[in-house]
């Protein structure tokens, strides 16, 4: 069962003349990292404060583990959900620890040694000594560290389900990939259903199983990345990914995209197979594989049987990556 449901969501807010949100429909997996990625206004910070009710929808249904949200109590519901944002909104007045503490002091039944060992936990878990910094007041902290700390917190009471608005956009591209890349390795121990709201083709790539694109309100297309790379629902979706850019391309797209059965006589080598190359691959791995064994063609075999499935060569990825753009199969806008 989805852990996240939407049914036809729709937000109008009062003397606008367009929804916000404009009967969205679409499903989150648990353990899943659903990024929605849209241009200013399109809706989503709408959207994710729609899931832990601080925006009520004018119509449509939002179901978590199959239960309508809008039947539950919000303070309820909002505890068992961190919620990250860009502002952080750290308390000034109080240290990092007792900023730490605070969800778990409103849901109760921590004793304080506890919540000191939980606190020391986080702190290790977002990359901060926590010698160091239980103690310190937010004002002593740089950005970033004060964005872990509300990660951390976020993350207080092992809540299953994350929601983040752009948690990462106000800081420089370097710790922001930082951030990523801790984000990940949380999501790789502790598997957390996560909406994560962007503006940033590059962060809803890294970060996303799937993504949600959103447009004036309206959900364009949801897929995986390779999906929205190699089968952009409309001219929106494939302009927003890049579906022309020839590097995202080759370092997203698998190698089985671009494979043929047949080697023509030209690129087959003179004698036996050529290197073998996993099906899995990138087509940018596959394209270093070429340059490196100075090759011009791999065997591409499934990883489970061991079985070649294709061949690739650089004129088979060529044709592939050059015919981006005519994927659009059609103008209009799927759901
Ligand atoms: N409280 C409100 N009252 C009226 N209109 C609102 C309100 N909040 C947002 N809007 C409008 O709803 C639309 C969607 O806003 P939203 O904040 O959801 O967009 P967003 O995709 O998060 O944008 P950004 O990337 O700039 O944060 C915008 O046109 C915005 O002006
Ligand atoms: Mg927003």
């Amino acid at each position: 069962m989805a852990e996240i449901a939407f049914r036809h969501v729709s937000k109008q807010y009062q003397n606008a003349s367009q929804a916000a949100v404009d009967d969205v429909t679409f499903e989150v997996e648990k353990g899943e990292t659903c990024m929605l990625l849209g241009t200013s206004g399109s809706g989503k910070t709408t959207l994710l404060r729609m899931v832990n009710r601080l925006i009520e929808p004018t119509s449509g249904e939002i179901l978590i583990d199959g239960r309508d949200i809008l039947k539950e109590n919000p303070i309820e519901l909002r505890r068992r959900m961190g919620y990250v944002i860009q502002q952080v909104g750290l308390f000034p007045h109080m240290t990092i620890a007792e900023n730490i503490r605070v969800p778990e002091e409103i849901s109760g039944g921590w004793t304080k040694q506890q919540m000191r060992a939980r606190v020391d936990e986080l702190l290790m878990l977002v990359g901060l000594d926590p010698t160091e910094y239980r103690s310190r007041y937010p004002r002593q902290l740089s950005g970033g560290q004060q964005q872990r700390v509300g990660l951390a917190r976020a993350l207080a009471t092992n809540p299953a389900i994350l929601l983040m608005d752009e948690p990462f956009g106000a800081l420089d591209a370097i710790t922001r990939e930082h951030m990523q890349e801790e984000l990940l390795n949380i999501q790789r121990g502790v598997r957390k259903t996560i909406l994560f709201v962007t503006h940033d083709v590059e962060e809803a790539f890294r970060l996303g199983d799937k993504i949600a694109v959103m447009s004036e309100g309206q959900l364009m297309q949801v897929g995986s990345p390779i999906e929205l790379l190699a089968h952009p629902a409309n001219t929106f979706v494939s302009r927003l990914v890049g579906a022309d850019n020839i590097l995202r391309q080759l370092e997203y797209l698998p190698v089985t995209i671009a494979m043929v059965q047949e080697l023509n006589p030209d690129a087959a080598p003179v004698s036996g197979e050529p290197p073998r190359c996993p099906s899995t691959a990138t087509l940018l791995r596959a394209m270093l594989m070429l340059i490196e064994k100075n090759v011009t063609a791999l065997s591409i075999y499934d990883e489970e049987s061991g079985r070649i499935i294709g061949y690739i060569t650089l004129s088979s990825i060529n044709h592939e990556i050059t015919k981006s753009g005519g994927r659009v199969k059609s103008e209009t806008v799927v759901q």
